[in-house]
């Protein structure tokens, strides 16, 4: 029963993305734009939370299907109370190689020492522009970039291997491809571009919005010898390239342009633990219900979550590019990236 268990096109399960709560203390305009994330939308409540020791249950029974990596998420994951007490805890769990935590770096810089001691590995701080005025309309609270700029300087000093992604829309921060490469080149800093996405409902994504991976490839190139990096044998889902010069790797992530479902082994569960097997669902598996049963059997938990995985056909993406779109999509802050 310890085998890699694979969903219907031959998919195994490696990675697991917890959502550890859907608030979050910006406002992208790509993710949960202000008209309606506002002040009388209702966020799940702490007592709809799934507890620490649940989510350590659960990630035992995904570690005996197959998942090595974790990636906490939110919404903002530094907005969730006990975040490193619970990281030290998730580290001990047999197997689990590799936790990275995806988060809007607004209030890393004082929060690294403790996550680093609790054994967090990687940190992944989404930015979208060096100039404050493009930062602060992206971000939908005008936030500038400072204190995101400290948190990422403050985790790098720390020794976290960190990346950092960027959402490119098209008339709005195309314009910051360049500084942006720039500045994170001369850092030693991995810089993701991202596809603008139409994950959700509200953003008002539209094709003509999204800048293509081809496109940046080549904005940088006019500045800078660069060369991929050959990842033929890997998961992942940025495409990587170095610079020639060995100052950097940055990363396009094309989920638009060139969808990556063939080797999407990624798995997501919501604060409420609601289990998604893709980022476009509209439903997930009610987790928590599954484990607040009366009857609830620790034991089945696994041919459970086996039988879910088993049965997974999802391909969006690739839908997307045949014209079938979906409505009524999870939102992205509820899930996580
Ligand atoms: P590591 O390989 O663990 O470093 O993580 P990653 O490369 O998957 O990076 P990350 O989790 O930061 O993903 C970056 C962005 O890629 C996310 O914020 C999403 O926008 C997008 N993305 C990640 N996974 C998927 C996926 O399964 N489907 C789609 N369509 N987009 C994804
Ligand atoms: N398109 C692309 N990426 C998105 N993210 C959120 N919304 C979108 C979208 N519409 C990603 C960003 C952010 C992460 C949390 O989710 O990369 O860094
Ligand atoms: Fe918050 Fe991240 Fe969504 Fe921006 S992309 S609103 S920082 S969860
Ligand atoms: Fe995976 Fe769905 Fe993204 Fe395809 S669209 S890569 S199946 S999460």
């Amino acid at each position: 029963r310890h085998t890699m268990i694979k969903d219907q096109q031959g998919r195994g399960l490696t990675d697991l993305r917890i959502s550890l709560t859907d608030r979050c203390n910006l406002r992208c305009t790509y993710c949960m734009p202000k008209e309606v994330f506002g002040a009388d939308y209702v966020f799940l409540r702490k007592n709809e939370w799934l507890r620490f020791s649940e989510l350590d249950e659960l990630v035992a029974a995904f570690v005996q299907l197959g998942v090595r990596k974790i990636r906490l998420t939110g919404g903002e994951p530094l907005l969730r109370p006990g975040l490193a007490k619970y990281i030290h805890g998730l580290k001990h769990i047999h197997k689990v190689e590799d936790i990275a935590m995806t988060t809007n770096g607004l209030r890393l810089a004082e929060r690294v020492g403790e996550l680093k001691e609790a054994g967090l590995d990687r940190v992944t701080v989404s930015l979208d522009a060096l100039d404050p005025e493009i930062a602060g309309k992206m971000n939908g609270r005008g936030v500038a970039p400072r204190a995101v700029l400290a948190g990422i300087a403050a985790a790098q000093h720390e020794g976290f291997q960190v990346k950092v992604n960027m959402v490119v829309e098209r008339g709005v921060n195309d314009g910051e491809i360049l500084p942006m490469a720039r500045y994170f080149k001369q850092r030693g800093i991995s810089l993701r571009f991202i596809e603008f996405m139409d994950v959700g409902n509200h953003n008002g994504w539209k094709m003509e919005r999204v800048v293509s991976g081809r496109e940046i490839l080549e904005t940088i190139q006019r500045e800078f010898p660069v060369e991929p990096v050959d990842i033929s044998s890997s998961q992942e889902v940025a495409k990587r390239y170095r610079y020639r010069d060995g100052s950097a790797e940055f990363g396009l992530i094309t989920s638009v342009t060139q969808p990556f479902c063939g080797g999407c082994t990624r798995a997501r569960i919501s604060a409420d633990g609601k289990l998604y097997t893709c980022l476009f669902a509209s439903t997930g598996l009610d987790l928590k219900q599954i484990m607040r049963a009366p009857n609830y059997d620790k034991a089945q938990l696994y041919d459970q979550l086996a039988g879910h995985w088993g049965a997974r056909k999802d391909r969006y993406s690739e839908q997307r590019t045949q014209g079938i779109q979906s409505k009524d999509k999870v939102e992205m802050s509820y899930i996580g990236g």
